[in-house]
């Protein structure tokens, strides 16, 4: 199977459990539910889930918590991007192709879809049944601190709206790139590690594995924000040079930049020798992380 058939197929099973794990738009209140599921299903690439469950893969052929840990992530993710769009914070208008979520159920609904996908993904992980209480806690714990403020997603959201217009320093682009984004794909990979019953040895491997390819990701992220359309973005361009947000291309240029993803993904590969064959998929990803144009 090549890596884009692999992606579709795990994108339809994606898809498929978090459509079963979501409350149906006609649950009462409905509003709540189209509005999460309006930016839930408007078509992202689903990154993280598949990252979880291709390192679910290469620790074990048995893991039927991945999905729920997959799902999870994506949720969060979602919730992120809901609020990272509301007018206080990046103030964007697209998303995924479609109008944000905020555009099209105003601001209060936005925030409260984003509050309940996060909720929801707490709910998702508690419910997987005939697992080892232990090993749900465990998932738990790395979903919470991953979006929280201590070096997570949140804390990573504080530094970048406090660094507008502040001047571009290395220092400060590390930090909140590997809080706002990378914290998030190092859990995707250390969760699905987790969720197929790794041991020490190996969540450690996919952390750092995790680390580089978050990295990677945002510094990709970047570039293609000064390079490629809205229309193929999904999102609007361009908008980090417009609000002075701390970037790589901001700091380093768009030359090195380039440099830089490519020695985080080479640094990323390397990280994933002890899982020698069964670690195929996770090389792969890296790969279109750095590659891809969207
Ligand atoms: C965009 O993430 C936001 C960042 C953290 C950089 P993705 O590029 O994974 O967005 P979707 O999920 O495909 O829409
Ligand atoms: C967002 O980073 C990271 C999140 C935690 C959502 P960006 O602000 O760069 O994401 P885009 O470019 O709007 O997708
Ligand atoms: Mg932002
Ligand atoms: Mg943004
Ligand atoms: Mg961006």
């Amino acid at each position: 199977m090549t890596l884009k058939e692999f992606f579709s197929e795990q994108q339809r099973l994606v898809d498929a459990a978090l459509d079963r794990f979501t409350p149906n738009e006609s649950e009462h209140p409905a509003t709540i539910h189209r509005a999460m599921r309006h930016s839930l299903f408007a078509g992202g690439k689903r990154i993280r889930p598949i990252l979880c469950i291709a390192a679910a893969a290469a620790v074990s052929d048995d893991a039927p918590a991945a999905i729920h840990a997959a799902c999870s992530l994506e949720m969060i993710h979602t919730y992120s991007l809901i609020h990272d769009d509301l007018p206080a914070l990046d103030n964007d208008d697209f998303r995924r192709g479609k109008p944000t979520c905020h555009k099209v159920f105003g601001e209060a609904m936005a925030i409260l879809a984003g509050d309940a996908l996060f909720t929801l993904a707490i709910q998702t992980l508690a419910r997987i049944e005939n697992a080892d209480p232990a090993r749900v806690v465990a998932l738990i714990c790395e979903l919470s601190f991953a979006s929280g403020t201590v070096d997570g997603m949140i804390g990573g959201q504080v530094t970048d709206i406090e660094g507008e217009r502040q001047p571009p320093t290395p220092e400060l682009l590390d930090s909140i790139h590997r809080a706002k984004t990378g914290a998030l794909l190092r859990a995707s990979v250390r969760m699905g590690g987790i969720a197929a019953g790794g041991d020490a040895a190996q969540i450690d491997a996919l952390s750092r594995y995790g680390e580089h390819v978050g990295l990677a990701f945002q510094i990709v992220d970047d570039i293609l924000d000064v390079e490629e359309s809205s229309e193929a973005l999904g999102k609007t361009a361009g908008k980090d040079a417009a609000q002075g947000k701390i970037t790589f291309p901001a700091v380093y240029g768009l030359e090195k930049s380039r440099e830089m993803a490519l020695e985080q993904c080479r640094l990323s590969h390397e990280a994933l020798s002890p899982f020698g064959e069964r670690a195929r998929r996770l090389h792969e990803i890296a790969d279109l992380i750095v590659e891809r144009k969207s």
